[in-house]
């Protein structure tokens, strides 16, 4: 019992700790390929060049060469129409012979980058695996390559269709987290980072063990986070915040996290379907207290919808392992302007832990300007936590280790994030604003 004070009093302190510093949300969208802008119409997915054969001129396919119908698309199918169809998140769809010819080029050089499909930890087993990973086989990035090659060959269209995969979703829903009005997204910016506060309706202390989020607006809601606050009083902080700003319950402006002490539970990026928590565990959800969700809106699709009323559907349970949400912060980054890379390093004890703890997850975060975030543990075992060698804004993904962590009384916890800040000409410190950076990780842990 007095252990379990202990860490529950160290994982408060932790939480306040985070609470002062806060997480960030999403992007800036200023710079990156992966734009809808380049080379395709966003809302065709055309860039106006007709298919060799439409018109008769394709040559046939090199004998047993790649074609689509017999290779690519079973790829495609699975691993990209979640997202790439119509009205997906992505800016075009990748459902016919057509339109992965048109975009050919870019899917060999986004594969093989393996930029697409988005996760962005190493999950080669030189620094963990993950159970919620995604990412092609070398031989498929192969085979599309070999595809383009070979001057994407269309093949045989009576082979049948694939069943497209299709994203988990929650068996069923204990509590729905509704926006309270219908907003009308800040299109006028590249990106609107808003803040809303949602009352839950609870009578009852519970846990929450999974989450599914259902975008109002699904092209231009880039990320959704929802943040826990940590006592009654932030909350009431946030309602106060959201009254302080425009209309009663149009949110607050807020680029660089909740504003008040809270920490994430729900973390949720386009085509990622149902989340479940590992099975057992949940986030305590005290009464009545009401949730901040905080939405990323990207404005540079054209798309003629601007309003949203996105929702968050939750399982909760009234008994379950409490898991903590614990931070692993250096706040202390100091980033020169003008470096092409900086790296910085914080190491703490975690010598305080009374009992050995389990990490189940790892909710890494930098800013805009974050390039490589890498998590090591020493003591009981050295070994490496988390390994982000292309760190993207756009993705804020939470990462589910294959098999949870041990992380014994003793060992002690290094993050190190490293930054490019070519484009700035002040120092970059620590802040939740859009010119401020991060380095932060939080841990799924549970007893
Ligand atoms: C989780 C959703 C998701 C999945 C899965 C996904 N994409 Fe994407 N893709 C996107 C989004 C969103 C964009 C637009 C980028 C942005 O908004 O920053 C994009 C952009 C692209 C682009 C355009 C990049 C450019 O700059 O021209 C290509 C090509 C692409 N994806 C190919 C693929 C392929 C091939 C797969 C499967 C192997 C795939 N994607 C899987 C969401 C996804």
């Amino acid at each position: 019992m007095g252990r379990r004070y202990a860490l529950f009093r160290m994982t408060y302190r932790l939480v306040a700790l985070a609470a002062l510093l806060s997480l960030a949300g999403c992007d800036n969208g200023m710079e990156g390929p992966l734009r809808p802008d380049a080379g395709y119409d966003a809302a065709t997915g055309y860039d106006g060049a007709a298919p060799p054969g439409l018109d008769g001129s394709r040559p046939p396919p090199p004998p047993g060469g790649t074609t689509y119908y017999e290779h690519v698309r079973p790829i495609l199918s699975e691993n990209c129409v979640m997202c790439h169809r119509p009205m997906g998140v992505a800016p075009f769809a990748l459902e016919t012979y057509e339109q992965a010819f048109d975009v050919g080029d870019r899917m060999v050089d986004m594969t093989s980058a393996r930029i697409m499909p988005p996760f962005l930890a190493d999950n080669s087993g030189a620094c963990q695996t993950f159970s919620n990973h995604r990412g092609l086989t070398d031989e498929e990035i192969a085979t599309i390559a070999t595809w383009v090659d070979e001057g994407k060959q269309e093949g045989d269209p009576t082979i049948p269709a694939p069943d497209p995969r299709v994203l988990p979703s929650l068996g069923s829903v204990d509590i729905t987290l509704e926006m309270p009005e219908t907003y009308d997204i800040m299109t006028s910016i590249q990106d609107d980072y808003r803040c809303f506060v949602v009352e839950t309706g609870t009578t009852a202390d519970t846990f929450v063990t999974g989450y599914e989020v259902h975008p109002g607006n699904p092209q231009r809601v880039h990320h959704v986070i929802v943040y826990n606050p940590e006592s009654d009083a932030a909350a009431n902080q946030a309602r106060n915040l959201d009254a302080a700003e425009g209309a009663p319950g149009d949110g607050y402006a807020c680029f660089g996290g909740p504003r008040v002490g809270a920490s994430p539970m729900v973390l949720w990026a386009p085509g990622a379907g149902a989340t479940l928590f590992p099975r057992g565990t949940g986030v305590p959800l005290a009464a009545g207290r009401a949730q901040v969700v905080q939405v990323h809106y990207n404005n540079m699709i054209d798309v003629d919808a601007t309003s949203d009323r996105t929702t968050i559907d939750l399982i909760t349970s009234p008994t379950a392992s409490t898991a903590y949400i614990v931070p692993l912060a250096h706040t202390g980054i100091v980033l020169p302007p003008r470096m092409e890379s900086v790296s910085q390093s914080m190491t703490q004890d975690l010598s305080e832990l009374p009992i050995p703890v389990r990490v189940h997850g790892m909710f890494p975060h930098m800013h805009t300007l974050g390039r490589q975030l890498r998590v090591d543990l020493s003591g009981s075992s050295d070994q490496c936590l988390i390994d982000i060698q292309r760190w993207d804004f756009n993705w804020q993904l939470a990462y589910w280790f294959t098999r949870p962590i041990r992380v014994m009384p003793g060992d002690a916890a290094t993050i190190t994030c490293t930054y490019n800040t070519m484009e700035r000409d002040d120092t970059v410190r620590w802040g939740d604003g859009t010119q401020d950076e991060m380095c932060l990780n939080y841990f799924y842990v549970t007893l």
